[in-house]
């Protein structure tokens, strides 16, 4: 009797210990990024939508959009304080985006992106016809000649919201026209695409806001 009770015991540990230690290394492999951004992007929903395509013309979809892109822009959102951004260095800032970030941790950040990396892409509601701008040809070298390209640092273009791309390309053309003014190069600055957008017209950030948002993302 004594022995069947230390085997009973011995057979309980036999299934538990394995269980016990085994049990956190389960939980963190069914940690995904994805999953836990999707409880977080519910903060987000407002304004972007659960499936990441927007429907206010200001606010950009987020849907299928690369990963290391919408990271790195949170980021730049989160640094907004920085005081004096140089004209070379990167920099984001949008009240309203701001304080919907504030305080989000760098692992938030990356499981937000990493889910609305994940979704399906916007396909833009009407595919236009318009004749392609010809200042094109300096934008197809990194974001593709539909808007979309394999860069992980360079956004997707196509099917995007063009009220928004045409307030970026302002905004960064802006802080190449007054590159003392911190405030303004606060609002968007990057040293790749800076240059870039300040040699555009108004006529032509126009045409290639509505060239790049009737394009088909897939
Ligand atoms: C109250 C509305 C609102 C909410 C809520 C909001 N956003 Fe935004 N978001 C905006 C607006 C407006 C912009 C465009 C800012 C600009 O013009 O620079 C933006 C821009 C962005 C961008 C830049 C996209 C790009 O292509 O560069 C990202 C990424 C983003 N939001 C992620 C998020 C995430 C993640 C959340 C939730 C944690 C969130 N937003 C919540 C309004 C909102
Ligand atoms: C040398 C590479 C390069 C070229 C050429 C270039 N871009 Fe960009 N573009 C970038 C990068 C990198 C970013 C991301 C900037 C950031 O992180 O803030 C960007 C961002 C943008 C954005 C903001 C997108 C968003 O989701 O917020 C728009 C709009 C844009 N580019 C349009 C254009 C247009 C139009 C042209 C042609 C006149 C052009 N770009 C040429 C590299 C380039």
């Amino acid at each position: 009797m004594g022995t069947s009770l230390i085997r009973n015991i011995f057979n309980v540990l036999l299934v538990l210990v394995p269980v016990l230690v085994l049990a956190p290394v389960q939980a963190s492999a069914f940690y995904d990024p994805v999953e836990a951004g999707a409880r977080k992007a519910v903060a987000c929903a407002p304004c972007h939508r659960l499936n990441g395509v927007s429907q206010y013309p200001g606010i950009p979809n987020l849907a299928g959009q690369k990963r290391d892109v919408l990271r790195v822009q949170i980021r730049d959102f989160l640094n907004k304080k920085t005081p004096h951004p140089r004209l070379g260095a990167a920099s984001r800032s949008e009240d309203v985006m701001e304080h919907t970030v504030e305080g989000l941790s760098e692992r938030a950040v990356f499981e937000v992106a990493s889910y609305f990396s994940s979704l399906p892409c916007a396909l833009p509601k009407k595919y236009s016809a318009d004749p392609v701008p010809d200042v094109i040809s300096r934008c197809v070298r990194c974001h593709g000649v539909e808007g979309r390209n394999t860069y992980k640092n360079v956004p997707n273009l196509s099917g995007q919201r063009k009220r928004y791309l045409e307030n970026q390309l302002r905004a960064l053309r802006e802080s190449g026209l007054v590159p003392n003014d911190p405030l303004v190069v606060r609002r968007r600055n990057h040293p790749m695409m800076g240059p870039e957008a300040l040699f555009l017209s108004d006529g032509e950030i126009n045409a290639l806001a509505g060239y790049f948002s009737t394009r088909k993302c897939r």
